[in-house]
């Protein structure tokens, strides 16, 4: 929903008629948007729901650490110009959910101002490695974009749900969304007063207050004690990471960035398909037999279990644990 909120105004804002009022079929050229093939799938429901329709998301080919290719990306807009259409937005990735790879931002910022499009940055989780000071560099230029989404149940360790996003141009924001039924009118006192009201800056008129959760969290623990557990996150991954690399049985099947680790269990001689069969087996294992969840991602036809460290009460031994039990467990269902 963060993302959706942030891409409509992008589609409203950018858009070459009063979309509200003429819809989506009236436009002159086709709007197309832009981000690499590593979106979060929430960003192609966006463009269903948006009535732009999935083809209008252009996915472009990333590298080995999951960023765009902005060659490829620079002359994909050119030749969608070329062909009548007009690319209106560039979504960034700021933690992809596949691997936690960073676009480079400054450069999808620079690209967006020069060719007078939106940039919508999809922080979900990875957002917040800009308020660390050690993994900071990964997000710069996030700063830059015109909308911002990220989930403070993901990485700021909130209960579920609390999705947020930022938009620079507040007047566009609320362009997009407002609507004053005669019995929504706006009072001047009592329960109705406020000249713009929360139900002006999305879709929910009815909505619960949580906010409240985010406030009371941060002045609770303070920002200094988030910024210290998310780093600490980072460098437990990265020691889970050494351990894999450590552990004969085991195989990293992707660069690890920031707080995501994939990897997999190996065995000499055994085909792709029967090493996926083995690895989703022990995922199931470690689920079934309540030692760990991980989750799981399949990266180039190769199964993985994905680790994906957003808890503030993870500890190394919670890492040195999981390794054992893969390769126990591997051994195991491998005999
Ligand atoms: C990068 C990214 N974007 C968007 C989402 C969607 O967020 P939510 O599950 O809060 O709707 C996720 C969720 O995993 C994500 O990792």
């Amino acid at each position: 929903m963060a993302n959706f909120v942030g891409i409509a105004v992008a589609r409203n804002a950018k858009a070459e008629i009063n979309i509200r009022e003429e819809g989506v079929g009236a436009v002159p050229r086709q709007m197309v948007m832009y981000a690499s093939d590593q979106v979060h799938s929430c960003s192609q429901k966006a463009a269903e729901l948006l009535g732009l329709g999935r083809k209008a998301l252009r996915l472009v080919p990333t590298n080995e650490y999951h960023q765009i290719d902005l060659e490829k990306l620079q002359a994909a807009i050119a030749q969608d110009r070329a062909e009548g259409h007009y690319p209106f937005c560039i979504i960034g990735n700021a933690g992809t959910v596949n691997i936690g790879g960073f676009d480079d931002l400054n450069a999808l910022a620079d690209l967006a101002q020069a060719e007078n499009m939106w940039f919508h940055v999809d922080g979900a989780f990875g957002a917040f490695v800009a308020i660390t000071e050690a993994y900071a560099h990964l997000a710069a230029g996030m700063n830059r974009a015109d909308s911002i989404a990220f989930d403070l149940h993901k990485w700021m360790y909130m209960p579920i749900e609390i999705g947020c996003t930022l938009v620079r141009d507040q007047d566009a924001h609320y362009e997009a969304f407002t609507l004053t039924p005669i019995y929504l009118t706006h009072g001047t006192r009592g329960a109705s007063a406020g000249e713009r009201w929360f139900s002006d800056y999305g879709l929910q008129l009815s909505r619960g207050f949580r906010a409240l959760k985010a406030w009371m969290s941060i002045k609770h623990h303070g920002f200094k004690k988030y910024q210290r557990l998310i780093q600490q996150n980072i460098e437990q991954v990265m020691y889970l990471s050494r351990l894999v690399e450590a552990t004969p049985q085991l195989e990293l099947t992707a660069p690890t960035i920031s707080n995501i680790v994939c990897f997999r269990y190996v065995i000499d001689g055994w085909s792709t398909e029967r090493l996926n069969t083995l690895n989703q087996n022990i995922m199931y294992e470690l689920h079934e037999r309540g030692i760990a969840v991980p989750s799981y991602t399949t990266l180039n036809g190769v199964y993985a279990l994905r680790v994906a460290n957003v808890n503030h009460r993870s500890r190394l031994e919670d890492f040195d644990a999981l390794v054992t039990a893969v390769v126990n467990i591997g051994q195991e269902l491998s005999a």
